[in-house]
């Protein structure tokens, strides 16, 4: 839909976490890979604004690294007073900007673009400032929404709230959109007259009120308003956004053998016809391709998986491995930063790091690429249909010729020709009749013993 208005969004991010109990701000903690503030910046992308300011706290200079790395611009709250003086602290960022604002918590990472979308349509519409409410299984500490004669008259915080207000089931999300200049004239009203002593964002409602201008409630689920503030919020908002992923997951034609044991990251790509057995989990960056079979227990992450191939059970991808169309890697097998050709075989107890290996290669049981000197990591290359034998050693930088077999047990220090045999272990030596003679001897000295 087209808008006449420029839009913008603040992202308030430098509270101070106190119920999260941890050392980290609370906006870095993870959902599905990504921090809460990555989330709401994404969130506000998608949405199209023109422009994105996030506030944060100077204390707290991990949570600016992150907000600088997500692109975002910067405006400090210093100290950090409450939300009306949060979103104060981005006034300066915005003096130029003549539009519509969204305000968002950085704490609630799973609001849909449609529901910021509707609420920057209601100013377009007219209303002067929109917040956007839910009703939650559990109102608990939200803010609550009093709406008299269809109109939206305040918010109040829960610790403020009158027995009757806080029977009321329509809560305050967090997020809040009004014109620029009428959020920062409201905003210069507000007052810290309340139990914490802080200025509350919420109070803009009632502000607006007195002013003789309009208040509407925006509307969104109660699945994806869920603002963290502790350790057990966090766990059901993972819980949320795994169970969305399962089920759109499950729309997308990939067969999950038992949804509720495989976890996903934001960004887990998987084509139509794959098959994901129990306990697998996905984390940051994997794409798997169609025909593809993951079985249980199973962690991959900065993994590609090409079509048709099979993983697991227990099988450990790490960043940089590269699955080719077809490839295998069974059980106990860990590949980091490697490319396995098409049809080449990583069956069993295997560690691949730091190679090339080409098309239709067998690699035997127990082999390991030791790619690492304590200082620098070598790369392994091995050539198309190469055999490499079990409880193979190959010592990097080594390059195997397409088409050589290694023998069992081989420590392979130095590169190995095409189609040659190499041999990297000590010559076996028989003795005949060396075992029956020991044991004679023992046997006769436990007797002389006795
Ligand atoms: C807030 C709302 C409450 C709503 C809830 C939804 C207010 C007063 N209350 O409460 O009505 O139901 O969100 O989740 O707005 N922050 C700052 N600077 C500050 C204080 C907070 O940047 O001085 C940031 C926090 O980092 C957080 C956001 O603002 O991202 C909200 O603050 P928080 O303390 O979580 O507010 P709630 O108590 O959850
Ligand atoms: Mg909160």
């Amino acid at each position: 839909m087209t808008h006449s208005h420029k839009r913008a969004a603040v992202i308030l991010a430098a509270g101070k976490s106190t119920r999260m109990k941890s050392s980290r701000s609370k906006v870095l903690h993870h959902i599905g890979g990504r921090s809460l503030l990555g989330w709401v910046a994404d969130l506000a992308r998608q949405a199209g604004v023109d422009k994105i300011v996030c506030v944060v706290g100077e204390q707290n200079a991990d949570v600016r690294t992150e907000a600088e790395k997500l692109g975002l611009e910067i405006a400090v709250q210093e100290p950090q007073l409450g939300t009306a003086d949060a979103v104060l602290a981005a006034k300066s960022a915005l003096s130029e900007f003549d539009g519509h604002v969204i305000v968002l918590c950085a704490d609630a990472p799973l609001i849909k673009k449609q529901t910021v979308l509707e609420a920057f349509e209601k100013l377009e519409k007219g209303a002067d400032v929109v917040a956007v409410g839910f009703v939650p299984k559990n109102p608990g500490a939200y803010g609550r929404l009093i709406v008299e004669d269809k109109k939206l008259t305040k918010i109040v915080e829960a610790k403020e709230a009158t027995p009757e207000e806080l029977a009321v089931d329509l809560c305050n999300s967090g997020m809040l959109a009004a014109a620029c200049e009428h959020l920062f004239g409201a905003l210069s009203k507000v007052t810290n007259d309340n139990t914490k002593g802080e200025f509350y964002l919420t109070d803009v409602v009632g502000i607006t009120n007195e002013m003789a201008r309009s208040c509407v409630v925006g509307v969104a689920s109660a699945d994806e308003v869920l603002g963290v503030n502790s350790r057990a919020d966090l766990a059901l908002a993972e819980q949320a956004f795994q169970e969305g992923m399962r089920a759109q997951m499950l729309e997308n034609g990939v067969t999950l053998r038992d949804p509720t044991s495989v976890y996903f990251s934001w960004d887990t790509q998987i084509e139509a016809d794959a098959d994901i057995g129990a306990n697998v989990v996905f984390g940051v960056g994997v794409t798997v391709e169609s025909g593809s079979v993951i079985h249980p227990f199973c962690h991959m992450e900065g993994a590609h998986i090409g079509p048709n191939t099979q993983i697991g059970p227990f099988a450990r991808l790490r960043p940089g491995a590269n699955m080719g169309e077809g490839s295998k890697a069974g059980n106990f097998v860990e590949v980091k930063k490697s490319n396995i050709g098409k049809g080449s075989k990583i069956n069993h107890l295997s560690y691949i790091g730091d190679a090339e290996i080409a098309a239709s290669v067998n690699i035997g049981a127990g082999t390991i690429t030791c790619n690492y000197d304590g200082y620098n990591k070598h790369k392994t290359i091995i050539g198309e249909g190469a055999f490499i034998g079990t409880h193979s050693s190959l010592i990097a930088p080594v390059t195997i010729g397409a088409g050589a077999y290694l023998g069992t047990g081989g420590v392979i220090t130095k590169d190995v020709p095409k189609d040659a045999l190499a041999l990297g272990r000590a010559q076996q030596v028989n003795k005949e009749g060396w075992a029956k003679r020991y044991r004679a001897a023992q046997e006769k000295r436990q007797k002389d013993k006795s």
